[in-house]
């Protein structure tokens, strides 16, 4: 059996030092090393999105990068979106639009739409569609969701 890695890595914010096995992925080792439940687990083969996670600000699927991959990085959660008690835009205008169902697909939702943004600050409805085809919505009809990017594009771009 391989002997655990040593890695380091800024999680939300804060600077993580851990052991992990060589073959643990950043899913397994957010929710289980570190109690980021937000992260959910659908697939595990990159099909789902439901895993989605930022690695340095782009989006990644955590079932499909290595723990040991992170190493030196950055990665961002759900549970680091909000700041200060106050809900990310993206957050609010999720809740504020119907989005949220059964609720599984919307942490990897809101930061796949997070990445896009950053990347494209005024998408169009198609670029919202296709930024976010590797999220999949087995509740929502996806309608809403759209929605809900388009409306906190505007927020983020302040109201224009
Ligand atoms: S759990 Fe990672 S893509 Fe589905
Ligand atoms: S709200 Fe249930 S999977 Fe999207």
């Amino acid at each position: 059996m391989s002997r655990p890695r040593k890695i380091r890595v800024t999680i939300n914010g804060r600077k993580v030092e851990a052991a992990v096995a060589p073959n643990q992925t950043l899913a397994e080792f957010l929710r289980c090393h570190l109690s980021l439940t937000g992260t959910k687990e659908g697939c595990d083969t990159g099909d789902c999105g439901a895993c989605t996670v930022l690695l340095d600000g782009k989006a990644v699927n955590s079932c499909l990068v290595l723990a040991v991959e992170t190493h030196g990085g950055s990665v961002t959660t759900i549970e680091g979106l909000s700041s200060d008690g106050e809900l990310h835009p993206l957050q609010q205008v999720f809740i504020d639009n119907g989005t949220v169902q059964c609720g599984f697909c919307t942490p990897g939702m809101i930061l796949g739409a997070k990445a896009l943004l950053d990347e494209n600050p005024n998408p169009s409805e198609e670029d919202i569609r296709l930024g976010l085809a590797g999220n999949l919505c087995r509740c929502t009809g996806y309608v809403n969701i759209v929605k809900a990017v388009g409306a906190a594009a505007k927020v983020l771009r302040g109201g224009k």
